[in-house]
């Protein structure tokens, strides 16, 4: 049966089968994800806010009771998008690996950068970043939290502080996962482009310095937070 006559799933399905199709649920969830990326570090920056308040402000307004079907409608988005791009992204790398089962004799032949290399174990340490970052700055399991301001309104700029100020070794985590991610988001963005079928030899320089700036500008502003921290920049 040609695709064309097939009911919509079994087309999606099908769709989904062939590498284009994980690589395309792995660029519109890599959207999604980005898109956290972005919006959590524009939350972050207000720490530097000349109002002190305001970062905690922010955290009450995301907590308050009212948003609660949103802050979960947002939740379970991501938690989708998280598992459909690890479940697309092993797949994609089982199905490369069984058509090329020998390997290559000479890795710097490639015409993949580091980058791409490292999506492979690059991506499961971010994952163990989140995990750990969630009990540490959302659950306060890792070190204990400032007591909340009220119900519902932690003490968002005392524990982002204290917590990479007290502790180096984990502001230092947190860099490695921050210089990790960078190497992602540069891979992940060019792909996108790619399966988007946004390459042409003349724009091509120009879309991986595009990606290499988003990277590097979120990498840069999320590194600042502990590094400020540490230095005793942030009261
Ligand atoms: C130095 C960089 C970062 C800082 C200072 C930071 C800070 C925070 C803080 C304070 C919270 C708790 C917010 C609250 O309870 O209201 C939080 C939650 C969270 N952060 Fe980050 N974050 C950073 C980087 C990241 C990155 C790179 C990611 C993803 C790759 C991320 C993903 C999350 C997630 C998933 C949550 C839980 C959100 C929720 O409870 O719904 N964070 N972050």
């Amino acid at each position: 049966m040609s695709s064309i006559a097939m009911p919509p799933l079994s087309r999606a399905i099908h769709f989904y089968e062939a590498p284009i199709g994980k690589k395309a649920v792995m660029a519109a969830t890599g959207i999604v994800l980005f898109g956290y990326v972005v919006g959590h570090l524009l939350g972050n920056l207000q720490i530097y806010s000349s109002n002190p308040d305001q970062i905690n402000r922010y955290a009450a307004f995301l907590h308050n009771p009212l948003n609660a079907v949103a802050l979960w409608g947002v939740r379970a988005v991501l938690l989708l998008c998280v598992g459909l791009h690890i479940v697309a992204a092993t797949q994609l790398w089982l199905q490369n690996r069984a058509a090329r089962p020998i390997g290559y004799c000479k890795k710097d032949d490639l015409p993949t950068s580091y980058a791409a290399r490292t999506m492979i174990w690059s991506g499961p340490i971010i994952g163990a970043f989140v995990v750990f970052h969630v009990l540490h700055l959302t659950v306060g399991s890792v070190t204990t939290l400032a007591p909340d301001l009220a119900a519902n309104a932690p003490n968002v700029r005392a524990n982002v502080i204290n917590g990479f100020h007290d502790y180096p070794a984990i502001a230092a985590f947190y860099i490695l996962a921050m210089l990790l991610l960078c190497l992602h988001l540069y891979h992940g963005v060019w792909s996108m482009f790619q399966s988007a079928g946004v390459s042409h030899p003349r724009y091509t320089p120009w879309l991986k310095r595009l990606a290499a700036i988003c990277a590097l500008a979120i990498a840069i502003g999320n590194i600042s937070i502990p590094v400020a921290a540490l230095a005793g920049w942030l009261k």
